[in-house]
């Protein structure tokens, strides 16, 4: 595990989208070998696309995640979309400095022309997690899974001024292009990158504020965004970093309903089901002694998936 810094490598990308999902280029070739949907969906329903500029005018290729549920049918058809209503609530809720600032809009163009899979929250999303910091008073935020630092941006902009947020990414290419997104952001405080395997560097930190002996040490707010494999031990270490009352958000918790199915065969989003069948089932074991938990399902621009939130008693 290393810090960001400024003369990491870059690496060419192609200019429209690769398929990958949410981890390095090794999931790439595994992606790359099996059947994938690309959605497409009309411009004027995803404004906030980075790819709208770059593609074909009237369409938007969605998505490079194989792995993305489709939309529920019974949501998706006739005059009243999912997507017509994210679009909607986009014009009417997005807040200048959150879901409506420019800046980003440009940020995600170039992660996009680095070759960075769209798969970062969308800006509805981005805003629940700053209404979320802002309402547990966050001032120390861990995340898992950076990618171009859209979310991170979220979580940061929740901060006060001696706030701190360090963010857990394995592509030093999705870390470089995140430190250029912050520096444009004008954050403050500015995120802390930590490059390599999340489980490795989450075993390498300690709860903020316990070297000085704070009586709150710990992460307020720990936002999972990463491999969903790895979910159990994410999860964990996110307890043992996490100061009592502290809220826990894993994100992609729900992948179209396909939770409720067992572990299938060897293919990377099996794994991710798999990992997140032994998160829910060591949450069963709980049985709400040590966190208690809400699994949400949601609609819209990312189709059909949903979050876990957990707050630890
Ligand atoms: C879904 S994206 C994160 C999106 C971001 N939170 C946002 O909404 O703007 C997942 C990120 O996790 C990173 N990742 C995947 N596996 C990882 C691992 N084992 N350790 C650290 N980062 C990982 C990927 O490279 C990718 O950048």
């Amino acid at each position: 595990m290393k810090h960001f810094c400024r003369s990491l490598p870059t690496r060419p990308g192609p200019r429209l989208l690769r398929l990958t999902s949410e981890s390095s280029s090794k999931s790439t070739i595994l992606h790359a070998a099996r059947p994938s949907p690309v959605f497409t969906v009309p411009h004027h329903h995803r404004p906030f696309t980075m790819s709208a500029d770059v593609l074909a005018p009237q369409e938007v290729v969605y998505s490079t995640n194989s792995d993305r549920p489709p939309m529920p049918s019974d949501v998706a058809t006739g005059e009243h979309t999912a997507q017509k209503t994210d679009a909607y609530l986009d014009t009417k809720l997005l807040a200048p400095g959150y879901g409506a600032d420019q800046v980003l809009e440009k940020c995600r163009k170039r992660a996009h022309e680095a070759g960075i899979p769209e798969i970062a929250v969308s800006p509805q999303q981005g805003q629940l997690l700053s209404i979320l910091a802002k309402s547990v008073g966050a001032s120390k935020i861990l995340e898992i899974g950076t990618l171009w630092g859209y979310s991170t941006v979220f979580l940061a902009r929740s901060l006060p001024k001696h706030g701190q947020i360090d963010t857990l990414e394995i592509d030093p290419l999705h870390a470089k292009i995140s430190n250029q997104t912050f520096i444009d952001a004008d954050l403050y405080p500015f995120p802390k990158i930590h490059i390599g395997k999340a489980v490795d560097t989450l075993k390498g930190l300690s709860p903020p504020g316990e070297a000085e002996g704070l009586k709150d040490a710990g992460y307020d707010f720990v936002f999972i965004d990463a491999d969903k494999g790895n979910i159990p031990e994410y999860f964990q270490q996110a307890l043992r970093l996490s100061r009592k009352g502290a809220l826990i958000f894993i994100d992609n918790a729900i992948r179209g309903g396909r939770i409720t199915s067992e572990y299938r065969s060897n293919t990377h989003e099996d794994a991710n089901i798999a990992g997140l069948r032994k998160f829910y089932d060591w949450a069963e074991k709980d049985n709400g002694k040590t966190v208690l938990l809400s699994g949400t399902q949601t609609v819209g621009a990312k189709h059909w998936d949903g979050f876990v939130l957990a707050t630890k008693l």
